[in-house]
């Protein structure tokens, strides 16, 4: 499988690559806004952090197919690894199948439900992004649009990969993961939860301690 972190958080990105196996990073319009830096500036620190191999994404702002196609040259003009995240709209599905014949990889965002997210694998979207906890938030269930895409793209368009964005919670992330989802994208405090249960802490505590009462020193 797949992890990224979605986020523009250079400090962040620095401090956690080391630590979570991830394949590389997301970003959108607003995470972009609120690193408070330019956009390349964000972009180019991004890719140094996780270096060549590591895989960036970043999305167009236009509201046109034409504005997009532009946009996604100016990105890979400058990062020519980048995948170029489309929002799922009318235009976007022009700009997608554009790019597509160009042999741009693209990824499909802004994704609510299971059938918009099939025509951006149709158009030929490598990535689907389904907003889980967006969905969640709506009364919707993500995890039903999860579940309901990967068999749409099972059956119709199996080069397309769901990479499941929009979580607030690790739970939310595992019943995606557990649901065969292959790929996602965690916020930097979601992923850090997956590390902060205060009974490892307490454990590791006990052992140390155990460790000094004995032998006066934390090594051996
Ligand atoms: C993914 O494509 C989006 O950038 C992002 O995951 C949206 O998530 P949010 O609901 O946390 O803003």
């Amino acid at each position: 499988m797949e992890l990224y972190l979605d986020t523009a958080d250079v400090t962040a990105v620095k401090r956690l690559a080391p630590i979570f196996p991830i394949k590389g990073v997301t970003t959108n319009p607003s995470i972009i806004v609120k690193s408070g830096k330019p956009i390349f500036d964000v972009l180019l620190a991004l890719q140094d952090i996780i270096g060549p191999d590591g895989q960036l994404f970043a999305q167009t702002i236009g509201n046109n197919a034409k504005d997009m196609i532009k946009e996604s040259e100016k990105l890979r003009s400058k990062i020519p690894s980048i995948v170029t995240k489309i929002p799922v709209t009318p235009e976007g599905l022009i700009a997608i199948k554009e790019l597509t014949k160009q042999g741009v990889p693209t990824l499909g965002t802004a994704v609510y439900g299971a059938g918009q997210g099939l025509l951006a694998a149709l158009a030929g979207a490598k990535y689907i992004a389904p907003y889980v906890n967006r969905i969640d938030a709506q009364s919707g269930s993500g995890i039903d649009v999860v579940n309901e895409l990967q068999t749409l793209l099972d059956l119709h368009a199996p080069s397309s990969m769901i990479l499941a964005a929009s979580f607030r919670t690790p739970r939310q992330a595992l019943d995606c993961l557990l649901s065969g989802c292959k790929s996602i994208t965690l916020p930097i405090d979601v992923a850090e939860l997956f590390l902060a249960d205060p009974a490892v802490e307490a454990a590791i505590d006990k052992f140390e301690d155990d460790w000094v009462k004995a032998y006066g020193t934390l090594s051996f």
